[in-house]
């Protein structure tokens, strides 16, 4: 499974990429406004340091002005994924797009349906929203589930990018359910390296350790 880092935030980008174990980047217009810098200098500044794939949001909802938005992102960079909401207007834009040969990722995905749709269009990614089909009730587990089931049973290659992933638990369980991507925010990133029993058993190696060859006095 790939680990895509959810921020458009540079500081965070280059401590994750320095852990060597991510493979792209995903924004959204949140978290692109949080950073207060225009889109296209910041999508910029994001590509110039990794080499991974960049998923870029368009912000209309007409699909005419969305394949306008997509051609201009993905003119920015080669590993530019245009990010399309799961719409109607988005899924004629995706269509659009594809046939100008630029990828794309069809986001706010919460049934397999929806997935289905986006596989049909020849989305490059899909992303469900684990942790928002949770807080309506539903079980992001078995979305991811119901997703691979369909895109293996009828061959599709669409790859089902975990997105909206805020607990250990959702990384874990979106791996289990065979997402090809998790995209995860900096902090989540960072917790799944920590474990008390991890520290503890640090601390006790080296202090065995250094009762027999302590470093200060060898
Ligand atoms: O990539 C989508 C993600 O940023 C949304 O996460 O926690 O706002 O549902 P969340």
């Amino acid at each position: 499974m790939k680990f895509f880092l959810d921020t458009a935030n540079l500081d965070e980008l280059d401590r994750a990429l320095a852990w060597g174990i991510i493979d792209g980047v995903t924004t959204n217009p949140t978290l692109i406004a949080k950073e207060g810098i225009a889109m296209c200098e910041q999508l910029r500044r994001i590509c110039e340091r990794t080499d991974g794939d960049v998923s870029a949001p368009v912000i209309s909802s007409v699909s005419r002005d969305m394949v306008h938005e997509g051609r201009e992102l993905a003119s920015l960079h080669g590993n530019i994924v245009i990010k399309v909401p799961m719409t109607e207007e988005g899924i004629k834009a995706v269509s659009a797009l594809r046939s100008d040969g630029i990828r794309t990722n069809v986001t706010l995905c919460f049934t397999a349906a929806q997935a289905l749709i986006a596989a049909k269009s020849g989305a490059y990614f899909v992303s469900p929203f684990f942790a928002r089909v949770e807080d309506a009730g539903g079980s992001g587990q078995q979305l991811i589930e119901d997703i691979a089931r369909i895109y293996s049973a009828h061959g599709f290659a669409t790859q089902i990018l975990a997105a909206s992933l805020r607990s250990r638990e959702h990384v874990e369980q979106a791996a289990k359910a065979g997402a090809h991507i998790a995209t995860l925010p900096f902090k989540l990133m960072e917790s799944l390296f920590r474990h008390p029993l991890t520290a503890q058993g640090i601390e006790q190696f080296a202090s065995d350790y250094s009762k027999v060859f302590d470093p200060v006095k060898a």
